[in-house]
């Protein structure tokens, strides 16, 4: 089985970027513990970053095309205002779960309102890299 991870707009500053919210952990480090748990999980993973909107919108159309299984899905800030890619998550026929390091409830009244929940199979948040393991594992366990 084959799960595409896409991570959105500066994730690839995790470990620099405010880690009293994000944590010290790197993306790098993030990359390995998604490598190690798709070992456990027995899944095929392949992970992106972009820090644009449109080529956010590409790999979701790819993973379509190439009959991913599942998409796992940071959109960063983009999760906030992003009806392109809330539009895109609704076009293809294949689930998507949302994550997020931070617990997004809990944070600036504009992080509170995600456009992509309601069109996501599920949402794991506030768990840091945990929360990607749990959507892994959702993924893997609903095929
Ligand atoms: C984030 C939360 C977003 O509000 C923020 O813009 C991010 C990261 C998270 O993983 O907690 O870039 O998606």
């Amino acid at each position: 089985m084959k799960i595409l991870i896409i991570n959105g707009p500066n994730l690839n500053l995790l470990g620099k970027r405010e880690p009293e919210v994000y944590g010290k952990n790197t993306y790098q480090d993030l990359v390995k513990f998604l490598k190690k748990n798709s070992r456990v999980l027995n899944v095929d993973i392949r992970i992106c970053q972009s820090n644009h909107e449109g080529k956010i919108i590409d790999y979701l159309q790819y993973a379509m095309k190439k009959r991913y299984s599942g998409v796992v899905l940071n959109a960063g800030a983009y999760t906030h205002y992003s009806y392109a890619i809330r539009d895109c998550i609704a076009a293809i026929n294949i689930p998507v779960v949302e994550v997020h390091l931070s617990n997004i409830k809990m944070r600036e009244e504009f992080r509170k309102t995600s456009v992509i929940s309601d069109v996501c199979a599920k949402t794991f948040m506030g768990e840091h890299f945990e929360s990607y393991r749990k959507a892994l594992e959702y993924v893997a366990k609903k095929n």
